[in-house]
């Protein structure tokens, strides 16, 4: 039924380098989680995403229908690559209430987790579906999700320093060509 209530939780695996970390979130994340807010708010959409080691892993919960029609986008994101399916069950109730998409900062709890199921690192590709279950369990528990207004002030900052990045660059670029034109002109004029 397409307009049943669902939770899945997919693994990927970031195509991006890390980038900028801002309050020990990634730039890259930082804009990922903005869109998945303003776009889930639209759609009805519920979650948690947790990114570690290079690795997604997100719980999503909604209809079916637009469950099915986010994950035909996320495929094709190229900010993420080998999505793997690690779930999928139907819902009485969302267990994310109020988390458009929530990011928990969770890494002792998940250092817990991977140690009580002998893992050396995150690699959600190895999830059984228990430790799947358990997972999300323990991204709903958290109480210290990543609040808008954090994500907000991440974004300005990460978007400041790339600015800054980028005039450095080109004011380096400025002291090339000065510097070069004034050797040609040297030269022309010395006739050399
Ligand atoms: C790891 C990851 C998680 C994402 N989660 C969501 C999400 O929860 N909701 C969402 O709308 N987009 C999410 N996106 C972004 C979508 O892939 C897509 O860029 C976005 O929905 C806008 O698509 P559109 O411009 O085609 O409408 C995520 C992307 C990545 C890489």
């Amino acid at each position: 039924m397409s307009n049943q209530l669902i939770r899945m939780s997919y693994a990927s695996k970031a195509t991006f380098k890390p980038f900028n970390a801002v309050d020990g979130v990634d730039a890259n994340v930082a804009n990922i989680l903005s869109t998945a807010r303003r776009e889930n708010r639209k759609n009805n959409l519920v979650g948690a995403l947790y990114y570690g080691n290079g690795c997604f892993f997100q719980c999503l919960e909604g209809q079916k229908s637009d469950i099915d029609a986010l994950y035909a986008k996320l495929e094709k994101d190229p900010r993420h690559t080998d999505l793997k399916v690690l779930s999928i069950e139907p819902i009485q109730q969302v267990g994310f209430v109020s988390w458009e998409m929530k990011y928990a900062q969770i890494d002792q709890e998940v250092r817990a987790f991977l140690k009580n199921h002998q893992l050396g690192k995150f690699d959600p590709y190895r999830f059984s579906p228990e430790m799947t279950a358990e997972l999300v369990a323990v991204l709903q528990k958290a109480d210290e999700g990543l609040s808008d207004a954090e994500l907000k002030h991440i974004d300005s900052v990460s978007n400041s320093k790339n600015a800054s990045g980028v005039s450095m660059g080109i004011y380096i670029m400025s002291i090339v060509i000065a510097v070069v034109v004034t050797a040609l002109v040297t030269l022309w004029m010395t006739g050399v």
